[in-house]
């Protein structure tokens, strides 16, 4: 299988091989999460948290308190569902009213991902707005769908997730104190929290020069927590000069990064890179991030703690259920469009 459709090629300047990685890339840090048990350490630990999220918009986190286990049955499972047949995944497929469950036509900035994935949400169900008109105040109820087979798929998935999501909280509370904000400052947000858990198969790829797993990308919440095996293909823009870095797989390891709901409440100083998966042409991959939403009626804009007459809002504040919806009616709609970006809020100055 030579050949690849030409909806997944990427323009030249976005090809894996585009932004050359240096030979000794700098390392994206690795906090180690105990160190909170220990008082004398709690703020060293805050403080790298906070440099992480301005320098490099992520890092990973071990000793998080997900239990290896959990993750290893999502894991396993998984893995039976993804290995069937397509007739039987595309029984529990995405449509354009229900974005739960299978789909493999996902695209990244109108180019088609290299990738099959599953989405569940945190809350089931869960409440979003029914159309992206801003007029429109109607909310659609959407519950998850689930395949029969493997069995326990509903049960790890809801396990793993129940602990991806106490620890994304627990990250934000340290978050919010890197910024000498209260503990529970974010916590008001997710009343009716958007949140949704995904897995990403990336098969094997005959050209992985041409297309990539995920297209170069900023995740459009306010953390993700992913988990990802040793296979490896992440990698993020340096927020300096744009260049590509790695991020290596360290066993049980999460990788946690900074959404653009963060990077507006804290007005840019915590970062949104923008990131991206290059495939390979042998090994499978599997990804399992958690994305935190807030809720669909919050509206996202700079924190009045964090601006002032010197550092003005660089956003205007929209609503973040509109937001959520308009990207993801994308893959639905006419592919010409690109679809609504951060920088759409941005002040013009
Ligand atoms: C994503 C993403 C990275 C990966 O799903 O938004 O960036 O390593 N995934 O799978
Ligand atoms: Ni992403």
């Amino acid at each position: 299988m030579e050949d690849l459709d030409p909806t997944y090629i990427q323009a030249p300047e976005h090809r894996s091989y585009s932004n050359s990685i240096p030979n000794q890339p700098e390392e994206i840090p690795v906090i180690d999460l105990s160190r909170l048990n220990d008082p004398e350490d709690i703020q060293n630990v805050i403080s790298e948290i906070g440099d992480a999220c301005e320098t490099w918009g992520f890092f990973q986190v071990i000793n998080h308190g997900v239990p290896c286990d959990a993750r290893k049955r999502v894991e396993e499972t998984v893995k039976i569902f993804f290995d069937l047949p397509l007739e039987e995944k595309i029984k529990v497929k995405r449509d354009d009213v229900n974005p739960t469950g299978y789909h493999d036509g996902e695209h990244t900035k109108n180019v088609r991902d290299w990738k099959e994935v599953f989405d569940i949400y945190f809350k089931d169900p869960m409440v979003m707005p029914s159309s992206t008109d801003p007029e429109d105040q109607g909310l659609r109820v959407v519950y998850n769908k689930w395949p029969q087979f493997p069995s326990d798929f509903r049960e790890a998935c809801q396990e793993y997730a129940g602990h991806a999501e106490k620890l994304a909280f627990r990250l934000l509370e340290l978050i919010s104190l890197s910024l000498s904000l209260p503990k529970e400052r974010f916590h008001g947000y997710f009343k009716e929290q958007m949140s949704f858990f995904r897995i990403n198969r990336y098969p094997p790829c005959p050209r992985p020069d041409l297309a990539l797993g995920v297209g170069h990308h900023k995740d459009a919440d306010v953390i993700s927590l992913l988990a990802q095996d040793e296979v490896g293909g992440l990698q993020i823009s340096r927020r300096s000069d744009g260049v590509w870095f790695p991020i290596k797989p360290v066993p049980n390891a999460l990788v946690i990064n900074i959404g653009n709901c963060m990077e507006v409440w804290t007005n840019d100083k915590y970062w949104s890179a923008e990131h991206r998966v290059v495939v390979n042409s042998t090994r499978e991959r599997y990804s399992i991030p958690f994305f935190l939403l807030p809720s669909h009626d919050v509206e996202v804009k700079p924190l009045e703690e964090l601006v002032s007459p010197e550092n003005p809002p660089r956003y205007i504040g929209y609503k973040y259920g509109k937001f959520y919806v308009n990207r993801n009616r994308s893959d639905f709609k006419k592919l010409e469009i690109q679809n609504i970006q951060i920088d759409d809020f941005k002040v013009v100055t």
